[in-house]
């Protein structure tokens, strides 16, 4: 399975701030946004994504990441000269996937949370297995997202995107998981009233062929949005708050790829004395130590 980050869009609910620089650059506490949605990927065991973004943002998450190399993974990058919707990562991304599984998470989305790594590994399975899994999230206000519906026995009974009036609490997270038919279907799809080619008519396409599976995440798993100023600090708040009371990083992505076996712990440690600050120390540490 390979993954796919969508870094684009211009972010005008965080305006001035996001007026030029791309929202997912910012910071989250003390990493860059964008490592905590590739930390995810890389908990599901993924090692090549492609990052599409603006033409004016494109540039700056190449200077952050590279080509992946020193974390043990391989990056591509795509640009996206219109933000016409988050499906039209399966079509700007069909080269890149070139017929396999493929993971969609929005630049955006962070999770953390116990069994996480668990829970991604069941995802990629169950996609390569075929049919599509997404996840449910109880939000106390749904209506700025793809909301889930389900019966009594817990089967899907619609999607719908932003709805006014929901039919249920449960948003669906930016975390799609997709079998390799997922190119062809987003290649087939109409733009909505809004003029997007939405992710959630991709979704219904999966549901109406009865291959759409609906994971939800527990009470207590965070699920964070950074959509405006007040979410984005608190998200940084939230990292600082667990980062500090325990001492493990959140989404350290050198550390995840040193766990995953991907980079050596002399490599790690290299990373971190690179680094005169506290996440430099960090690496060190982790190095050091071993599991
Ligand atoms: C998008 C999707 C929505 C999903 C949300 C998650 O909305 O369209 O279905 O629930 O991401 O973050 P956006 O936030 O891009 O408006």
């Amino acid at each position: 399975m390979k993954g796919i980050i969508l870094a684009g869009g211009s972010a005008t609910r965080l305006y001035p701030l996001s007026k030029a620089i791309s929202k997912q650059i910012m910071p989250v506490y003390d990493k860059p946004m964008i490592y905590y949605p590739l930390s995810t990927l890389m908990l599901a065991g993924i090692r090549e994504v492609l990052i599409i973004s603006t033409p004016r943002d494109l540039p700056m998450f190449e200077e952050l990441l590279g080509d992946g190399s020193r974390i043990g993974m391989k990056l591509e990058y795509k640009v996206q000269l219109v933000p016409n919707g988050l499906a039209q990562a399966f079509v700007l991304g069909k080269d890149f996937l070139n017929g396999e599984p493929g993971c969609l998470i929005l630049g955006d989305n962070m999770f953390y949370g116990q069994h996480f790594g668990h829970m991604l590994k069941d995802a990629v399975a169950s996609a390569q297995a075929g049919g599509a899994c997404i996840f449910g999230y109880e939000v106390a206000d749904p209506r700025a997202y793809g909301v889930v519906e389900f019966d009594g026995d817990g089967k899907v009974l619609s999607l719908e995107e932003k709805p006014e009036h929901p039919k249920s609490n449960y948003a669906v997270p930016g975390l799609y998981f997709y079998d390799k038919t997922v190119c062809e279907k987003a290649a087939g799809l109409q733009p909505s009233a809004r003029g997007e080619y939405e992710i959630t008519d991709l979704n219904k396409l999966y549901l109406n062929e009865g291959t759409l599976k609906v994971k939800l995440f527990s009470r207590g798993f965070a699920w964070l949005d950074t959509g405006n100023c007040d979410s984005l600090l608190e998200a940084g708040n939230f990292i600082a708050t667990i980062q500090n009371r325990q001492g493990f990083y959140v989404s350290c992505i050198e550390e995840i790829a040193y766990r995953n076996g991907w980079i050596t712990a002399d490599h790690l440690a290299a990373l971190g004395k690179e680094m005169k600050t506290a996440y430099g120390r960090y690496l060190e540490r982790v190095a050091e130590k071993g599991f």
